[in-house]
């Protein structure tokens, strides 16, 4: 037996970089994700790939509050709004096709690069280019409400399924760094980046929270958020959360769908690569 552990040990060793990583084929961006996903692994041992789908609740320094959530999770609060989710996912649009033949790429290889538009394609952008396309009036809000309550229902059917977008041409490999680049540079009156809060201080407490680490983000969006609840708006996409992390640091937000916040989604889900979607998932 304990030879076995020893070989298992050596092996790990040897195989250097992650073995949790496969997306990209461009060396450079596949070193930064594995170099990215060790860090965490060493600074939270007992925690697995796929936990990092639960957000902050995967994290030790959460385990106190962890039962509550449990707890909340044996009847969900976003069950009812589930249901009503997936009927306006099935529901004919005018010209009798549905959102789901619309979109023909699975939610696992979200968002992506368009080589002939130049640009971040999301699964927002794709849904209001479908209701278009087929006599629907695309759906202004693109933060909350209706929007979000689609994507929940489109990538609720990819559970279960790691993540794992393309990175590979060089449009893609320049917004990927175009992402980067937003994710670790400091901004706002209290000059922090992402990277402070979710990479260096991940697992620490501020004002009350516990910082969640930024492998996995995104995995679990659309959420419904309890803080979101209080205004009437329980449901949120990624990009308003990103708007509420900027605002937090004095930063202006950014649209939702803007070209920062989607090259901020397509690099967020460059380093969650191979952690599996989680949707819809509740949030503090
Ligand atoms: C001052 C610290 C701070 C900074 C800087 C910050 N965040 Fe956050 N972020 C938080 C807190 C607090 C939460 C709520 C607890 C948690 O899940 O980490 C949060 C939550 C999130 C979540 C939700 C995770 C989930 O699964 O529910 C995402 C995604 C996120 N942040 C992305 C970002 C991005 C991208 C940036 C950079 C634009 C950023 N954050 C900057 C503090 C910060």
């Amino acid at each position: 037996m304990r030879k076995i552990v020893v070989t298992l040990a050596t092996l790990t060793l040897l195989s250097g970089t992650s073995a949790w990583v496969t997306a990209s084929q461009d060396p450079k961006v596949k070193k930064e994700i594995a170099e990215y996903q060790d860090y965490f692994k060493k600074r939270f041992p007992t925690v697995a790939k796929d936990d990092y789908s639960d957000g902050v609740n995967a994290l030790p320094q959460y385990a106190e509050r962890r039962a509550n959530w449990e707890m909340l999770m044996e009847f969900p609060p976003y069950d009812a709004d589930m249901d009503k989710a997936r009927e306006m996912w099935k529901k004919p649009l005018k010209s009798g096709k549905t959102l789901g033949s619309c979109l023909t790429r699975p939610a696992t290889k979200y968002p992506y690069y368009d080589e002939q538009r130049k640009e971040i394609r999301t699964v927002e952008l794709d849904i209001n280019e479908c209701l278009k396309k087929h006599g629907e009036e695309p759906i202004k809000n693109v933060k909350h409400g209706k929007m979000a309550l689609l994507i929940a229902a489109f990538r609720e059917q990819y559970n279960g399924q790691p993540w794992d977008i393309d990175i590979d041409t060089p449009g893609a490999i320049a917004a990927y760094e175009a992402g980067k680049k937003f994710y670790w540079t400091k901004r706002g009156q209290l000059n922090f980046s992402c990277a402070n809060c979710h990479v260096h201080s991940a697992g620490n407490k501020l004002r009350g929270d516990v910082l969640s680490a930024g492998i996995g983000h995104t995995t679990g969006f659309p959420v419904y958020r309890t803080k979101w609840s209080l205004a009437g708006k329980p449901w949120g996409t990624v990009h308003r959360r990103y708007g509420g992390c900027n605002r937090q640091v004095r930063a202006k937000p950014f649209k939702a769908q803007s070209p920062e916040y989607r090259a901020l989604e397509f690099y967020e889900a460059a380093i969650s690569t191979g952690v599996p979607l989680k949707v819809p998932s509740q949030r503090q």
